[in-house]
């Protein structure tokens, strides 16, 4: 393989554009913000706000959620353990090549497990890794219940439902907290712009 793959053998891979070519394009650097959370917690609708206002400082972001995500690429996978792991991955690797292109890449999914965001970070690789935990309480997601499947998963309706009777495994070491239920959308906002400018300050174009 190594052999096939080499450059003398086909130089034209000695052309191709490289990540920091696609930074400088964009005048930013690209990064995976991983935002991990209970249904309901608030973590789409962050990254929603987060695009909107990143974007309106001309930075450029692609949002990864279940909409795009579990509708499409993932429509064949649900909710057992396995599943989730191969739903992660698939998400990690799409992430990583938004990442390779220099974008800004907020993904929003539960990610119930320390075990799965670990996967997802090597993948990326931590350094270009933000971990988010939306940390709002289950008792104000389930009072919310914008999709009314925390009834129905009271109701025995859904198997697996994280949080009532699937695990949520607390993130140990975040990188941020964002509770929902204490923090206004944009204090939220506001926190995130913050965080993502500071890890990107360092760095040269
Ligand atoms: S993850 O656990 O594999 O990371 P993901 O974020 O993609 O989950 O999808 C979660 C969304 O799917 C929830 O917000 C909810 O709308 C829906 N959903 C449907 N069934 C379940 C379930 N059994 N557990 C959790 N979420 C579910």
């Amino acid at each position: 393989m190594e052999k096939i793959m080499n450059n003398n053998v086909y130089p034209i891979f000695d052309k191709m554009m490289t990540r920091a070519d696609k930074e400088k394009l964009l005048n930013q650097h690209g990064l995976m913000v991983w935002f991990t959370g209970l249904s309901g917690s608030g973590k789409s609708t962050i990254a929603i706000a987060l695009e909107r206002e990143l974007h309106r400082r001309g930075l450029l972001c692609r949002i990864l959620d279940g909409d795009n995500i579990r509708s499409g690429i993932n429509n064949n996978l649900g909710f057992s353990e396995a599943d989730r792991v191969e739903n992660i991955r698939r998400i990690a690797e799409v992430g990583k090549l938004f990442v390779d292109t220099g974008i800004i890449t907020l993904a929003a999914f539960i990610s119930p497990n320390n075990a799965l965001r670990k996967m997802a970070s090597d993948i990326i690789g931590k350094d270009d890794f933000i971990e988010v935990y939306v940390s709002t309480p289950i008792e104000v997601c389930e009072q919310r219940d914008v999709k009314g499947l925390y009834a129905r998963a009271r109701r025995g309706e859904i198997k697996d439902f994280t949080g009532i009777s699937a695990p949520f495994e607390v993130p140990e070491h975040p990188d941020i907290s964002l509770d929902t239920s204490v923090l206004t959308l944009e204090e939220s906002v506001g926190k995130m712009v913050e965080l993502i400018l500071s890890k990107n300050k360092h760095k040269e174009l």
